[in-house]
């Protein structure tokens, strides 16, 4: 058994992603800078485990504050999210995790001066996300065992497993469930250059369940679908916009054009907290530009001339017309998404 991440009381523990499967080994940091850092550097990733390592940095960095007065506690809980905010910016999770902790400082500094009384609620509000997360995730993969059918080849993209949340993932929570109900599947997870989540991650995941999985590089998706090996394709996302356009890992756009050629149907798979009702379009989405060695490199040794041109975008934009369904914790959304979406935040959608 393994955890992506948890709330030890006077610091938050992650599971190193970067150096999965080779070595399972846990990272602890004691203060916010060090899991804005983990966020950063990818040690943990994923939109919605990055949201709540967001709560947890944030409820770290409240509980060691030094400060005395309330007006110093409030400038530095301030700072501690903006460095929080500043991480990584496309997986809206973070934003709104950030938002959820902001929001209920502003309320309990209304309500009392006491600042031990703060950072327990703080902490207590972290730890409930971090619950609240398990349950969600767990209802996409009930909501989203209807499209499964037995005997289904399963394409996804990237990492959307437990290591991308708190447990069960969201596209691969789908498989789970799916496999747990004694449907037999098998799915084919992409490399997902550069920094290789379907190859170190879901790979390891799947094989650690006994679900059977293959293992492809990104350029033979197409072949596979043109020669039906591919059924089915399920991904996450990191934000997803008011219109349905979903943002996820760099190279789901391609699959999606190629799904939609063949006749696929692509469904992505997230929780009511990837989807962002203040972005109207994909278009609007913030696109994380990452190191260009992380292109230029493979463990840590140039497999280009070193002075080569590169670019590394982190994440791509499938627009909603590619979409067949989107797989959320309150039920399937199907087109027109615009119309869905709103009727999911007022609860239409079950
Ligand atoms: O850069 P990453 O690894 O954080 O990107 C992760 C993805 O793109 C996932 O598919 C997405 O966050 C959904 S996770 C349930």
């Amino acid at each position: 058994m393994f955890y992506t991440l948890k709330w030890e009381g006077d610091a938050v523990s992650f599971i190193d992603q970067r150096i999965l499967p080779l070595e399972e080994v846990y990272i602890r940091c004691t203060d916010y800078e060090q899991v804005a850092d983990a966020i950063k550097t990818m040690v943990v990733r994923g939109a919605p485990a990055i949201g709540v390592a967001a709560a947890f940095g944030i409820a770290l960095g409240a509980a060691k504050s030094k400060q005395s007065t309330i007006d110093g506690f409030k400038e530095e809980f301030v700072h501690i999210c903006s460095v929080i905010k500043g991480t990584r910016p496309t997986a809206v999770n973070l934003f709104w995790a950030a938002k959820r902790m902001e929001d209920l400082f502003k309320l309990l500094i209304l309500e009392t001066q006491d600042i031990q009384k703060i950072k327990d609620r703080m902490v207590a509000m972290a730890v409930q996300m971090y619950d609240e997360d398990v349950e969600i995730n767990r209802m996409i993969g009930v909501n989203g065992d209807e499209v499964i059918e037995d005997g289904m080849n399963i394409l996804t993209h990237c990492n959307a497993g437990a290591l991308a949340t708190t447990e069960y993932g969201t596209a691969l929570s789908v498989i789970r469930f799916a496999h747990g109900q004694g449907k037999k599947i098998h799915v084919y997870s992409d490399e997902t250059r550069p920094f290789l989540q379907g190859a170190r991650l879901t790979m390891w995941e799947l094989m650690k369940d006994g679900i059977p999985c293959t293992l492809l590089t990104d350029n033979m998706s197409g072949h596979m679908m043109a020669n039906k090996k591919i059924d089915l394709i399920i991904v996450g996302a990191d934000r997803i916009a008011a219109n349905g356009d979903s943002a996820n890992k760099i190279g789901t756009y391609s699959v999606a054009v190629l799904a939609k050629y063949h006749n696929i149907p692509m469904y992505f798979a997230a929780p009511l907290s990837t989807i962002d009702l203040k972005t109207p379009e994909g278009d609007d989405i913030p696109i994380e530009q990452r190191p260009l060695d992380e292109v230029k490199k493979v463990n840590g040794k140039y497999i280009c001339p070193p002075e080569a041109q590169a670019v590394n975008p982190s994440f791509d934009v499938t627009p909603n017309e590619l979409i067949t369904g989107i797989i959320t914790d309150k039920g399937i959304i199907y087109p027109p998404f615009g119309p869905a979406i709103r009727s999911l935040f007022e609860g239409g959608a079950q």
